[in-house]
This record gives C-alpha cells, structure tokens and sequence, in this order.
C-alpha cells in the first residue's frame, strides 16, 4: 500500500507529464504504482526534512558570513564601486578589491587586476574563447565539457572557422595525456578544458595537462566550476593561463558571481564597452585590466558576498575542504554500490573524482526517481542531461539522462545514509 504521500507523489507526477490528454511519459509505475509500498512508520515523521543535494547546479545553504555581508553591504553601504569620492563609495571600492585579493590568495595569483569579475562562468568562458581564437585556430578539448565550453566552440566552429579536436572520456574516464599530447599541432592555439565533470564527477590530469600545455607553449584555459573551493587551485603549479571560474558552487557565494583570470601577455578582445568610472574622456575602453573587460557597474553586492564565501574557504583552508569531500564522496560510492539495481557512473574511487554522481535506478525514469525522492522523502536532486550532452553521449546515457546527486560542503554523512534508505527503499517495491 502506498503512504498518501508517495501516492500523491506518483500522481502528480504523471498528471505533470500528460498534456491536452495526451500521455507525455509514462514511469515505471505509472500503470502499476501499488508496486511501490507504504514508506515504513519511522520515516514519517521525517518527510518534511529537506536534504539539498544538488550542490553541483548551485551550493545552499552558504556560510552564514556570506548573508551577513551582503546584507550589510546593501543596507549599509549601498554605494556602487569605481564611480565616487565620497566615503562609501571608497568602502564599496575597497571591498571589491578585497574580494579581488582573497580570489588572488586563493589561486595564487599575484597581481589582482588580472581577474576579472563576470556574471558566471559560462560568461566567463564566453569572453576567453571568443576573446582570444581567431580565424582557422586550433582547439583541443573533451568529451566532457559542459555546454559553457562546448556551445561558444561550436559557435566559433561555424563563425571563424576554427578545428576542434576533442579527446574522447570513454566511460567518463579522464582523458589521457598521451593522447592530448598527440594531438597538438604547430596551429593549435589553445586547449580547452573542464577540470572535473558536472556528470560523472571526474576529475582531468590538470598538472599533467599543464605540464604538456607548457611545453608546447599552447595556452590552458580551464572551467573550474565544479572544482573552484573545493579542489586546491595554484595557477603557477598547474601552469593555468585562463582559469575561469563561478561564484556559486564550490565557492559559496552569490548567484550572478564569477571571473576570469587572464595570464600577462595574452590577447583578449573584450566582448563588452561601456563605461568604467574613470578615464570617461577616451572614446575607447581603457587597456589596463580590470577595466579593459569590466564595462558597467559591478554586482557589488554579490562580490561582497563571494568575498565573504572565500575568506570562509581560506579560513577552513581549501586543502581541508578537498579532504572533507573526499570522505563525504567515498562514504557515497559505498552507499550507492549497495543500492540494488543502482548503476553509478564515473570512476568509483573518490581521488580520482569529485562529489557529483550520476546514477539510474533499474528502468525508473530519471526524472520520475527525482520527483519522488522530493516529493516523498524530501531530497533534492536533478535529472536530465545537466547541459552536458556529449559527458551522456560517453556513458551511453544520453537518450535517458540521469539523476544527479551532489553533496556540498554542508552535507553528512546521515543525509547520504538518508538517501540510500529511500533509493532502496523505492527499488525493492
Ligand atoms: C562544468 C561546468 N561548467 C560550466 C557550468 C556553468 O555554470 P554557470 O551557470 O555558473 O555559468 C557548470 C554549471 O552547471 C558546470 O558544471
């Protein structure tokens, strides 16, 4: 018998999925959802709990700091950065920069003005493609990319001509160096690449890959979204030339936060113009950097809060944070393996991954496991594709999708155990 919660749950999630009568999706228990039994007595009362999972899309909750600063910083401050004289608008001037500062301590990078503040990191690798390639370039990246690198490529395949070799992650497995070695060639102007998969969590050789990019004097640019916060970060070890990043994932800050850090000497044409608070005599955009690629007012109160969520990482230290995920990700591949029915992608070995797993469940539709797993039992997940098609294309999944559960930083080891409970729970009904 079902629990009128998980029955609720089941039909609404069908009724979602018919339209003008015409059945849409039909899930594994649609026709036959008796299949799924009452929840057991104890978990009742636990239905309401929310267990936020999907720390990949975006972290929650954020360091209680993170709050606080943007609160002060709109109420008490309120000034726009870069634009005034007056005592406030030195302070929102002087928190930008502190915000700069602690990114730099973050990813070793000296001199500040090099990091450039955009809205996310899809605009931030929008700026460095499109900035830098030209007309007939070539790019190396992976089959593992994000549709952030993958769409501004393809764009550029069509507009400038540009030839893209892409190393191929069978299974979601990191690429191979060799094999990235292989393919550079005298006109091969850049290399490409995320650090870790938002789908299979897997983490790419980065120190080998920069080593390789060195030697050949190709340039790296990087997409830390899901590893920025999380994963130790030195620009000069890993030999990074683009590091772009987010502000609202493994960094814990604000949505609408993230940057681009651009290597000394490296040509990029800015995307935007418009003014920068100084300098308003020239017809054309300043050149020094930041200003060169940062037109218009800031979202200050944002960088107040990413400055926050960074001083709270580099209070925790970034190398803690790596060890606590790696405890927090090995405690999940063992709990998911025992999952019966469960196929879990990616590499099983928490060092060569990050916390992001993508799983299926049987024959159980992705998005009809992530409704109930809400609806249900309060645990929030996604399913679907997460806008990386060729990672699904890798694991042989992108017909179906899959569901994906990330833990952040904020996570137990309970909540984990309380996700494992309801997916066996679902399957052995
Ligand atoms: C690997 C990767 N790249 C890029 C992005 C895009 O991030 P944002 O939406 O913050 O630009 C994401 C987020 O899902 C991601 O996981």
């Amino acid at each position: 018998m079902l629990t009128a919660k998980a029955k609720e749950a089941f039909n609404a999630f069908n009724a979602g999925f018919k339209e003008k009568g015409k059945l849409l999706y039909q899930g594994k228990y649609s026709s036959h959802a008796v299949r799924f039994r009452a929840m057991p007595a104890q978990r009742e009362g636990k239905e309401k709990v929310a267990i936020y999972l999907d720390n990949a899309a975006t972290t929650y909750p954020k360091p209680e700091a993170v709050y606080k600063a943007i609160d002060h910083y709109l109420r008490h401050i309120g000034a726009s950065a870069g634009r005034g004289a007056y005592r406030r608008a030195l302070e929102a001037d002087g928190l930008v920069f502190k915000t700069r500062k602690l990114l730099g301590r973050l990813f070793n990078i000296a001199d500040v003005s090099n990091i450039i503040f955009t809205s996310n990191v899809t605009e931030s690798l929008n700026l460095a493609l499109k900035g830098f390639l030209r007309e007939g370039d070539h790019v190396v990246t992976s089959h593992l990319e994000h549709n952030s690198m993958w769409r501004p490529l393809k764009v550029l395949e069509k507009e400038r001509n540009i030839r893209i070799t892409v190393l191929p992650s069978p299974e979601g497995k990191a690429l191979d160096p060799e094999q990235l070695e292989r393919t550079i060639l005298p006109g091969t102007r850049l290399v490409a690449l995320t650090h870790a998969s938002n789908v299979t969590g897997t983490l790419m050789p980065l120190k080998e890959v920069g080593e390789i990019c060195r030697r050949y004097h190709v340039p790296l640019l990087v997409d830390t979204a899901q590893t920025a916060g999380v994963f130790p970060l030195d620009i000069k070890e890993l030999k990074i030339d683009l590091l772009a990043f987010t502000g609202h994932k493994g960094l814990l800050g604000p949505t609408g936060t993230g940057g681009l850090y651009i290597a000394p000497g490296l040509e990029i044409k800015p995307w935007k113009e418009g003014g920068t608070g100084g300098a308003s005599l020239l017809e054309h955009q300043p050149e020094d950097l930041p200003d060169r690629f940062e037109a218009g007012t800031l979202n200050v109160a944002g960088i107040v809060g990413l400055g926050a969520a960074v001083e709270f990482i580099l209070e925790k230290g970034v190398g803690q944070i790596r060890e606590h995920e790696k405890a927090l990700t090995a405690y999940a591949l063992e709990q998911l393996c025992q999952v019966p029915g469960l196929t879990l992608y990616g590499p099983l070995n928490a060092e060569e991954r990050v916390g992001v797993f993508s799983i299926n469940l049987e024959d159980i539709a992705p998005e009809e496991l992530a409704y109930v797993l809400d609806e249900a039992y309060g645990i929030m997940v996604r399913a679907g594709l997460h806008c990386a098609p060729q990672a699904h294309r890798c694991i042989g999944t992108v017909q179906r999708g899959t569901v994906r559960i990330s833990p952040g930083y904020f996570n137990t080891k309970e909540e984990i155990e309380a996700l494992s409970v309801a997916l066996k729970e679902i399957i052995s009904h």
